[in-house]
């Protein structure tokens, strides 16, 4: 074992919803490494120009790249435009993610297809466009973000838990059939980090109580706690781990 397994000098990686929260400490994470960074957000923002900014100073070939992933076209279009930026695409990360709270009876046909269009095709879809570059190389890391809502349905999130559900099966369907081309696919799955999406829910006290009594730490995570667990799947060091489904949730899935 060395931390030259770690480095992801001459690797190229996109990582989706990467202007704030947990996409944006992977993809610092991986600057760090150095990787060159496609970062991504829905939209321009001053948070996604701000994230470049902080990844062009651990790697300056890092670009950036938008697009709303609830629109059919855009993640191949998102693969093809961080693969022209950087010139290859070595790991891909789907961690962009669309999350509707609300009770399972009131759920629109609409919002329903708009988690699973984002949460589950989308990545399916990066995934096709993604492998073929790979697969040229026989070297190429998938992570998919999923959530501890695969073990654990919230009542009021039933779309987007199955969303996460649907994901991880598809890490392990395709882990075998990537396998013979040195590509790993694997699964995080955080529990509740203190990212943009929580804040209105957990300023509530007696929720945030609750909540936080599900969890073996008894403490919300933060984005940079998705980040090392992230950077074993991307590397070489975790070069034989494929399948597999991790949970970063400081025990709340138990
Ligand atoms: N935070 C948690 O507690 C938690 C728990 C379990 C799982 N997760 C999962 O972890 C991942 C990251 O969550 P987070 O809390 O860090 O997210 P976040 O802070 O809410 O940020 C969401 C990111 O996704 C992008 N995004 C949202 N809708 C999009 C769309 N339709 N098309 C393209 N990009 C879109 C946003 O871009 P803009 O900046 O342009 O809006 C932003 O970069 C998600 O997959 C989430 O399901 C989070």
């Amino acid at each position: 074992m060395s931390m030259k397994q770690f480095n992801l000098m001459g690797r190229a990686a996109l990582v989706t919803g990467s202007s704030r929260g947990i996409g944006r400490a992977i993809a610092l994470g991986l600057a760090e490494c150095g990787a060159a960074v496609a970062v991504h957000g829905a939209h321009p923002a001053k948070a996604l120009d701000e994230t470049l900014a902080d990844v062009r100073k651990l790697s300056p070939r890092s670009v950036a790249v938008t697009g709303d992933l609830s629109q059919p076209d855009v993640p191949e279009k998102l693969v093809t435009d961080a693969t022209a930026a950087l010139g290859g695409l070595d790991i891909l990360v789907a961690n962009a993610s669309v999350q509707i709270r609300k009770a399972w009876a009131e759920v629109t046909q609409m919002e329903a297809e708009q988690q699973m269009q984002v949460n589950f095709h989308a990545t399916l879809r990066m995934v096709q466009a993604a492998v073929p570059g790979m697969r040229t190389k026989k070297w190429g890391r998938i992570l998919t973000i999923g959530s501890v809502q695969q073990q654990r349905p919230h009542p009021d999130m039933i779309v987007y838990a199955a969303s996460k559900s649907a994901q991880e099966n598809l890490v392990r369907n395709l882990a075998k059939q990537l396998g013979p081309d040195g590509i790993t696919i694997n699964n995080l799955a955080p529990g509740v980090i203190m990212t943009d999406r929580n804040v209105p829910a957990l300023a509530d006290e007696a929720y945030a109580a609750r909540v936080r009594n599900m969890i073996a730490l008894r403490e919300f995570g933060e984005p940079s706690d998705c980040a090392g667990a992230a950077l074993l799947f991307c590397s070489d060091a975790g070069r034989y781990i494929t399948g597999v489904d991790l949970f970063v949730d400081g025990g709340m899935a138990l």
